[in-house]
């Protein structure tokens, strides 16, 4: 039988998300972006974020529904993104998925970001098995989780950055080698011009926890590039990104296939923006398949902020019978697992 339908709402950063999801299938997956408005900060603003979302909210959910063929009438449950994120960019996804839910009397799902970047591989690759790895890596989280139960029980941290976040540090990187924003897409592909013959430091490495660190990195490229500057030589910009990515991919997929082997769990799933990362992708693929462990990573385009993964997650919750969130549901920017 047909399932319920289940709209998602994404609005934690620069992206406007609404996606359509019944009973494990994709059926729309909306995006606005204000990413240029950003461009020129080389970073994201959070007052000019929380404005876009505002402009782009009611569009892009029209966007969504007539992508799926759907009336709002259809729908039977809104879920949207409580936070960790943007405090004014969050606001306005959760004001509009209450005004959704109160007006169609449908329950409303607040979810956290986090959990929703591993739901989002659910649509792709059938159930999460479970307990799995998570490893969470975009321009505001990275992240090791173990996950059990993804739509009922609470999802265990076992580290984090200390400092900045791995596409935060792409980003900078990419800045400091004259790349547009965000740096992800540009380095990468500089990287794949390139070798990574520089040396730099790999942060936490083998240090026994689950946790990173990615601003010594940076600091060293920067050091490193300063000093060719300074002596009139050339920057070979495609083998600093080659360096600086494989420093990034190595501690990552490292400590990722570490976590797995330290609780016993042979499944890792990678999300979050830097998931996108070509390199990333090979070598986890690689050393997963050296430990035998399956990895499951979603394509490109679901691995950044999107709405698809909002609503991949309350549909999970749905189907798990979670309690609805109440209409006075917060917003909370530093909302915890
Ligand atoms: O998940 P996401 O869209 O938004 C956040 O929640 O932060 O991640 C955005 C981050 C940016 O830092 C961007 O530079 C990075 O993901 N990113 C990449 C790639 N594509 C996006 N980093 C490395 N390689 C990529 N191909
Ligand atoms: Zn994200």
């Amino acid at each position: 039988g047909r399932g319920p339908l289940v709209l998602g709402i994404e609005t934690s950063c620069d992206e406007t998300g609404v996606g359509l999801v019944r009973d494990g299938v994709l059926l729309a997956d909306a995006l606005a972006s204000s990413v240029d408005e950003h461009a020129r900060y080389g970073g994201v603003v959070p007052e000019i974020a929380a404005r876009a979302h505002l402009e782009a909210m009611v569009p892009t959910v029209e966007r969504a529904l007539a992508a799926a063929g759907a009336r709002p009438a259809d729908l039977d449950a809104v879920a949207v993104t409580a936070g960790p994120g943007l405090a004014g960019a969050l606001l306005v996804g959760v004001a509009a998925a209450k005004a959704y839910a109160l007006a169609l009397g449908v329950p409303l799902y607040g979810v956290h970001h986090l959990a929703a970047h591993v739901a989002v591989d659910t649509l792709e690759h059938g159930p999460l098995p479970s307990p799995s790895i998570a490893l969470l890596v975009s321009g505001g989280h990275s992240s090791l989780l173990l996950v059990e139960d993804l739509a009922a029980a609470p999802v265990v941290s076992l580290g984090a950055t200390v400092d900045d976040a791995a596409g935060e540090a792409y980003d900078k990187v990419a800045r400091l080698l004259g790349m547009p924003f965000p740096g992800g897409p540009p380095i990468d592909r500089a990287a794949g011009e390139g070798s990574p013959t520089i040396p730099f430091p790999r942060g936490k490495a083998g240090d026994g926890t689950f946790d990173f660190s990615f601003s010594g990195l940076k600091t060293a490229v920067a050091r490193w590039v300063e000093a060719r500057r300074r002596a009139g030589e050339p920057v070979p910009v495609a083998d600093v990104a080659a360096s600086f990515q494989e420093a990034v991919v190595d501690v990552l997929t490292a400590k990722a296939v570490g976590a797995a082997r330290a609780h016993g769990v042979d499944t890792i799933v990678i999300g979050g923006g830097v998931a996108a990362n070509s390199r990333l992708r090979a070598l986890a693929a690689e050393r997963c398949s050296a430990a035998g462990i399956t990895l499951r990573v979603p394509r490109p385009g679901l691995c950044t902020d999107n709405g698809a993964m909002v609503a991949a997650l309350g549909a999970l919750q749905v189907a798990a019978g979670v309690a609805p969130s109440p209409l006075d549901l917060p917003a909370s920017s530093t909302l915890p697992l």
